[in-house]
């Protein structure tokens, strides 16, 4: 039996087409899947449902997390502003893979009106199977939360 990460989901209307492709292709590979809405194609405010998905990333409740928008620049703006949450705007594979060997970037962000499906689910998948390197990576990572913007 697999024992892949539990990943919590959210979108807006915008993105909401893709949002139910994804949940799919998470099904497909055995990830159990929370979804925050929204439950429809009907016009919402992105905050709300970056927030929702946000906010149980930073409380460590999931690992992973997928927020997709319309650019998806207004989820990741919502996103990092949540302590410990790394959202990394991805638009081709390789930006993915690198956000994991990198960053640690535990939420995945998608527009879902700049990228087809085919490249979204070629992103979603590097980006599930690519490992943080750890090290230096670690190190710098460590340094987004302790200095504060104010110390220049
Ligand atoms: C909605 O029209 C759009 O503004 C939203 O999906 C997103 O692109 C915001 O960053």
């Amino acid at each position: 039996m697999k024992n892949l990460p539990a990943i919590i989901i959210g979108s807006d209307h915008a993105a909401y087409p893709l949002k139910e492709r994804i949940k799919q292709e998470l099904a497909r590979l055995g990830h159990p899947v929370e979804d925050v809405g929204p439950g429809s194609s009907a016009s919402c405010d992105y905050p709300e449902y970056g927030r929702a998905v946000a906010r149980r990333v930073a409380s460590g409740e999931f690992a992973r997390g997928i927020l997709m928008c319309g650019t998806g620049i207004g989820m990741s703006m919502v996103a990092n502003r949540f302590p410990g949450v790394r959202a990394a705007l991805c638009t081709e594979p390789l930006s993915a893979a690198l956000s994991r060997r990198h960053n640690d970037a535990n939420v995945l962000v998608m527009g879902g009106r700049m990228i087809g499906e085919t490249m979204a689910l070629e992103i979603l998948n590097v980006w599930l199977r690519t490992a943080f390197e750890g090290d230096r990576h670690q190190r710098r990572i460590a340094m987004f939360d302790r200095v504060p913007p104010e110390a220049g």
